[in-house]
Order: C-alpha cells, then sequence, then structure tokens
C-alpha cells in the first residue's frame, strides 16, 4: 500500500472551512497586504512562544537574514553554525555579510556540539577580521540544540543566539530551570512556515521571535522596505512582509499545532518501539528537550538498502541531507575540505527520513517499520 511522507490534504481538510472564512473577510476588505490577520497571527504565535513579540516575515531565510543584521551582524564577523542543515541557514549568513564558521554537530543527536563552540571561543584564532559576532544553533529535524550550555558559552563570548527554528514549531528545551519554546530561548528565534513545516502555510512565510523591544523593530522596519511611517524611508530595507493570505492559513493551523505535534510524538514513540530489535539507530531526547518530530530520521550503514526497500513499496522517505554544507559547491569558497566534520559527513551518509506527519495511522507505521527491518534481515 502506497504510504505518503507527508499528507498536506489531510490537513487542508481540517481547516479549510476556517481559512474560507478568513479569506472571505480579506477578499471583502481588499486588504491583501498586512491588515488584522497578520497583526493577529503575530499576537497569537508570540503568545503561544511566550515570546514578546513575533514579526512575520517572507520567508525563513528572510527571518534569518533579516535577525542578524537586526543583531548587528555584518562583513568582517563571524557566525558559528553547524555543516548538517539546510543551505539557507548559511545563505542568511552570507547574505548579512558575514564569514559562516562551522563547528560539527553531537553525534548522538546531530545539533551543535557545545563543546566544539567552546574549543573554537577559546583558541582565539579566527577567519574574520572581528571574529565571531553570533552563532545560529539548528534545531535539527524537530530535536531544539543543548541550549544551556549554549547560552552559558555564548554569554561569555557576548554573541548573540540566533535560533534556526524553522523545523521546530512548538518544541520544547529547558533553559535555567525551565521549559522555553523552541526559538524563544535565545536572542532571536527564526521560523520558516514552508508548506511541509510542522506549521506550514500555502506558499511561503517565515517570522521572528524575540523579547528584546528593539530588535523586533529593527526587524519590521527591514521587513518593509525601511519604511517608518508611508513615505519614510529609515535606511534601505527589503521587502520580506509575510503575506496576508498566508498569515490566515497560519491563524487557522496554529489552533491545531499542538494536538499535531502530540501525534507526531505519538508516532515517534511507536516507530521507536517497532524499530528496536533492528540495528537502525532513531533519533534520541536528552533530557531537557522535547522534540516535534518534524522529521523522524533513522540511521544506518544500509541506508541504501532501506531506502530503495521503502521505494520499492511505495513508502515516502527522504534524506535530510545527503551532502553536508561543508562539501556543497556553494559554500567552496569557504575552503573547508571533507574529513574536517566527521559527525555530519557520517550523519549525511547514514540518515533516512521515514514518513512522519499527523494523519499517519497504526498501520501505516507499522508497515513502515516492518519494510525497515525486512531490509536489514535481507
Ligand atoms: C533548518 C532550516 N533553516 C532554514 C530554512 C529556510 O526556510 P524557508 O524555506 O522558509 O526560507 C529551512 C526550510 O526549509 C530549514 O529547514
Amino acid at each position: 500500500m502506497p504510504i505518503k511522507f507527508l499528507d498536506l490534504a489531510a490537513q487542508n481538510a481540517e481547516i479549510r472551512a476556517r481559512v474560507d472564512e478568513e479569506y472571505e473577510r480579506i477578499h471583502r476588505a481588499t486588504a491583501y497586504v498586512g491588515g488584522p490577520q497578520v497583526a493577529q497571527f503575530e499576537r497569537r504565535f508570540a503568545q503561544y512562544l511566550g515570546a514578546a513579540h513575533v514579526i512575520g516575515v517572507g520567508s525563513g531565510t528572510d527571518a534569518l537574514r533579516l535577525a542578524l543584521i537586526a543583531a548587528g551582524v555584518g562583513a568582517g564577523d563571524e557566525v558559528i553554525t553547524t555543516p548538517m542543515t539546510f543551505i539557507a541557514t548559511v545563505e542568511a549568513i552570507l547574505q548579512a555579510g558575514a564569514t559562516p564558521v562551522f563547528v560539527d554537530i553531537d553525534p548522538e543527536t546531530g545539533t551543535i556540539d557545545v563543546q566544539a563552540v567552546r574549543r573554537y571561543l577559546d583558541a582565539g584564532s579566527f577567519r574574520s577580521p572581528n571574529g565571531p559576532r553570533a552563532v545560529v544553533p539548528v534545531h535539527l529535524y524537530g530535536l531544539p540544540a543543548a541550549m544551556d550550555p549554549l547560552l552559558k558559552v555564548a554569554r561569555r563570548h557576548r554573541l548573540a543566539v540566533i535560533e534556526d527554528a524553522c523545523q521546530a514549531h512548538g518544541a520544547r528545551v529547558h533553559v535555567g530551570g525551565q521549559w522555553k519554546r523552541a526559538g524563544a530561548a535565545g536572542t532571536i528565534g527564526c521560523f520558516s512556515f514552508y508548506p511541509g513545516k510542522n506549521l506550514g502555510a500555502w506558499g511561503e512565510a517565515g517570522a521572528i521571535a524575540t523579547d528584546d523591544p528593539q530588535l523586533a523593530e529593527r526587524v519590521s522596519v527591514l521587513r518593509d522596505h525601511g519604511r517608518v511611517s508611508h513615505y519614510l524611508h529609515r535606511e534601505s530595507g527589503y521587502n520580506a512582509r509575510i503575506d496576508t493570505l498566508q498569515a490566515a492559513v497560519l491563524l487557522a493551523k496554529l489552533e491545531r499545532l499542538d494536538e499535531w505535534n502530540a501525534r507526531r510524538r505519538a508516532i515517534a514513540r511507536r516507530y521507536r518501539e517497532l524499530l528496536s530489535g533492528t540495528a537502525v539507530r532513531t533519533p534520541i531526547e536528552p533530557e531537557g528537550t522535547e522534540s516535534c518530530y518534524h522529521l523522524f530520521v533513522i540511521r544506518s550503514a544500509q541506508r541504501d538498502r532501506i531506502r530503495d526497500a521503502l521505494a520499492q513499496a511505495e513508502i515516502g522517505c527522504g534524506i535530510h541531507y545527503p551532502v553536508p554544507l561543508h562539501l556543497q559547491p556553494a559554500c567552496g569558497a569557504l575552503g573547508y575540505q571533507r574529513g574536517e566534520f566527521a559527525a555530519s559527513e557520517q550523519w549525511a551518509a547514514s540518515v533516512v527520513s521515514l514518513p512522519m506527519h499527523p494523519h499517519l495511522t497504526d498501520r501505516e507505521i507499522s508497515v513502515v517499520a516492518q519494510t525497515v527491518a525486512a531490509a536489514l534481515a535481507k
């Protein structure tokens, strides 16, 4: 039986009537840019995250770029991140005019290795004139990075912490003894609402979250051509506003996010049980983290065999990501070589993402797990 990797149609069926109502309001007002849906979504998402401010922008890439610029990152600065992420993390750093510096991932979790950040900072031999100005932890596949120790290191070295929470809507992490939402734990959190995300629009959209009113104001000005009033432009900015039609979809989906994430977590538990007798490595959640399972990524030396068996059985799967960023042609000018980030390279060679979405049935989960187990037994 064919099994979808992602089922957006099933999600849409749950929210369609609610979105139609909102769309009707937008058409009646013909307010296609800005308007009450944007303000309402920003308010509700801020409330959800426990952040003082949310500013909607055009995409996750816009969120990262504007967050970096607002945090004062620019030419001559370095921004530390990992090579095991989507390329947008690094594009945003480059577009802010800064130099991306990679450190490896923790081989158990896939998120930034805080010891490696500490080693790089303590060594004091930097790749750019000003040295590091910010660090971008990526909450990979929905699992928050180790924010508590990272925030301590960042504070000591006066680095802004720009969270790439583009895969982590609703995930939680312990900071200073309290649970925080991913994206609301650092200086600024960046979200993508690309359609397949846990909170996904019907097109491109993104947002930043922060407790700092000055950072929020700067992003809000930058996203709208540097405008402070209709005909007054304080600085040269961008057209990076969130689309009103997308804000309406997000308003409707935000109401379902916790329920959908709870189902994702239940699916992850079931996958783990069913695969426990096999040689594959399933994702872990270190104490003080709660993943929202944007993806359920297993690791195996037999990755290609697993992928072929899934394809044969018409089961959707993905590889996130087959080429770590330090080996991407687009990052060639950074001068990194194969072998420099062993854990990232090992993950890139062994990861496979299984179907994961809130509408996956128990029967489908069993069939996927059986197919993986059978591929390994061959
Ligand atoms: C980790 C990560 N960072 C950044 C982005 C960029 O988001 P967008 O595609 O909305 O620009 C994505 C989206 O795929 C992502 O997964």
